[in-house]
């Protein structure tokens, strides 16, 4: 949520600002900024609502300033509506500070106060000005030690970059509770909340941990706690590959990442199924496999698709690992008093490794002293960090802001973890080795069900003008409605529901009539018959229905003509290939409804406030 991005160095900053800013803009698209300042510590600001392109036209001409140095902000509005006033860089009266700011100041209102008795003129609704102004308050010729001071008055979570024209020359930058890492160039630094946004200068990195100030000299960091205390910190090499971050062949990022999938779903168990032992070697586990043994109760956090990847987790790993396990919506864990055993662990689910809910549930974890895991795919996030073990999807970056590649690839490594765990449990060999044969056959059975895009679009046609739709299934796929429903929602706008198929006559079913539409996800496993029945009350009282079916299903036509069919796999699996259809027909909504399907309005990738 929101992407910061900074330089100092030798080059002009304002295009390496704005190429960054373009990589970051998936983290919040209502509008942008830039300050950039030269050596004599003239500033010239530049703020736009709207992409980032908006931006860079008004830029164009304008920031030949020469500048050396700067700051560059995309927002997603946390306080204060969208417009100029409100976009970052923030700065004070004297217009002496300007910052760039991620996360929420959590006391803002009252230090606002206090700061416009003292004198203070604010010109913005949002909280992250107040520490323009408390900065300019504590000001006496050194940025970092103004810095330094104002943020022990700060409650909340930042991810922070300040200029100021009396103290040019250099970047004061902090962190707390929101990503920020520096890249080391030849002789220049350069900035950001997300490495993605830098790799193409430099793959040297070093993340700030909370607590953490960096200054930023031409040619030289150095790093202090918020006492201002020297601290000493190595860089890593980020190895991972940000090339296939364009969108190809294809007109929308989401849809680039559909299609990927087939690929992912290899990558994500390649060099990682033992056929001969029926076994999944997850490297990243493999230094707690005894304490893994002794767990006794999973609880699984996460958020949105996240989330729902671990409610089917929680189906596989009760049937075939035996382990009682619990799902929960992160930002609802960190604030429960969440019974631990001493045996408790707990897995995290999450694409970014950043998301504010989730890293606090791992925090709140560790606190408590139990077990944390992670499946995470962006690696060397703060999730991926903090938590004691866990295992990289290895999908590469999902740009397009509803999650897709993300998603399958969760389910695919909560097998992995079902195999692991369930090898050393109770799982025979044999069921083993049949997992680990139907898991290789998955990219080819995607495949087969994205050569129906045609078809799928053709449904989305007939259906994007309806205004409700239930997504319905059972067991293993009642998750996967709510998938449905969720990634109809976020990138249609349309109002849709998913919810247990056996849940419709205690209540939903009441809404049902010609113009409700309901997309049953009805694969020949052990709940068929009975989801056949469900759908068959609803055709009863003239609801329109859509249906993800086995192929060959011939009972289902009957029910309707609007079938998509998906191979025949173990049921376990089914979820891998039911919500393919689902992505593509949520895709295609969006598309006919003209909506920018890979930024939809009031959604960001990474949500890293809470
Ligand atoms: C939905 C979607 C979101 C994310 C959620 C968690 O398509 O993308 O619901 O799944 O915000 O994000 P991560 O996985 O980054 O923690």
């Amino acid at each position: 949520m929101c992407g910061i991005i900074g330089y100092i160095g030798k080059n002009n900053a304002a295009p390496i600002l704005i190429e960054g800013l373009k990589r970051l803009e998936y983290r919040g698209y209502d509008s942008a900024g830039i300050s950039v300042i030269d050596k004599n510590g003239n500033v010239k600001t530049i703020k736009k609502i709207g992409k980032i392109e908006n931006l860079e036209k008004s830029i164009n001409g304008q920031m030949v300033i020469g500048g050396l140095c700067g700051i560059a902000h995309t927002r997603w509005a946390t306080h204060g509506i969208v417009n100029e006033l409100n976009a970052h860089p923030h700065f004070d009266c004297q217009k002496n500070i300007f910052l760039v700011h991620n996360g929420i100041i959590e006391n803002y209102s009252d230090l606002k106060e206090k700061l416009i008795k003292e004198g203070h003129k604010f010109i913005s609704q949002t909280d992250t000005e107040v520490v323009a102004h408390l900065i300019e308050k504590f000001f006496e010729g050194n940025l970092e030690n103004a810095v330094a001071k104002a943020l022990k008055n700060i409650k909340g979570a930042y991810g922070l970059a300040v200029i100021s024209k009396k103290d040019p020359n250099k970047i004061v930058i902090a962190k707390k509770s929101s990503p920020l890492l520096v890249g080391l160039g030849e002789n220049e630094f350069i900035i950001a909340s997300d490495a993605s946004a830098i790799l193409a200068y430099t793959k040297q990195i070093i993340h700030l941990n909370d607590g953490e100030i960096a200054v930023i000299g031409n040619d030289k960091i150095n790093f202090t706690n918020l006492d201002q205390e020297i601290i000493s910190k190595k860089s890593e090499i980020f190895n991972e590959d940000f090339n296939n971050a364009d969108k190809g062949k294809y007109q929308h990022f989401m849809l680039k990442e559909i299609f990927e999938q087939p690929k992912t779903l290899r990558n994500s168990v390649i060099g990682r199924l033992i056929k001969k032992e029926g076994w999944a070697k997850l490297g990243g586990l493999e230094i707690i496999e005894n304490k893994l043994r002794e767990i006794d109760r999973l609880i699984i956090v996460g958020c949105g698709s996240a989330y729902l990847a671990g409610l089917v987790g929680e189906y596989m790993l009760e049937e075939y690992v035996g382990l009682p396990t619990e799902v929960e919506f992160a930002s609802e864990f960190r604030y429960r008093k969440p019974i631990f055993g001493e045996n408790t662990a707990l897995l995290c689910i999450s694409q970014s490794g950043e998301t504010a809910d989730t890293l606090a549930a791992v925090e709140e974890a560790k606190r408590k002293g139990i077990l944390t895991l992670g499946i995470v795919n962006s690696v060397g996030s703060s999730i991926a960090r903090k938590t004691d073990a866990g295992v990289y999807n290895h999908v590469g970056p999902e740009i397009g802001v509803a999650s897709t590649k993300a998603f399958t690839s969760q389910l695919e490594i909560l097998v992995l973890l079902t195999l692991f765990l369930g090898r050393q449990r109770q799982m025979s060999l044999v069921m083993g080795q049949r997992i680990i044969k139907e898991l290789e056959r998955l990219p080819i059975w995607v495949e087969k069900i994205l050569r129906q895009a045609p078809k799928i679009k053709k449904l989305a046609k007939k259906y994007y003008k309806s205004k409700d739709f239930f997504f319905l299934g059972r067991k293993y796929n009642y998750p996967i409605a709510m998938e449905g429903a969720l990634k109809l929602k976020e990138i249609s706008y349309i109002h849709a529901e998913g919810y247990g198929a056996g849940e419709m006559k205690h209540g939903p079913i009441a809404m049902i009539d010609k113009n409700f539409i309901t997309f049953g996800i009805a694969p020949i496993d052990s709940v068929y018959e009975k989801m056949l029945s469900n759908l068959e009350e609803i055709k009863a009282r003239n609801g329109k229905i859509l249906v993800i079916a086995t192929e060959g299903d011939k009972k289902i036509q009957k029910i309707t003509k609007d079938v998509i069919s998906i191979p025949k796999t173990l049921e376990m699996l089914t979820p891998i290939l039911s919500v393919v259809p689902l992505q593509l027909f949520a895709y295609y909504c969006a598309v006919f409804n003209k909506h920018d399907v890979d930024k939809p309005r009031n959604l960001a990738k990474s949500v890293t406030v809470e």
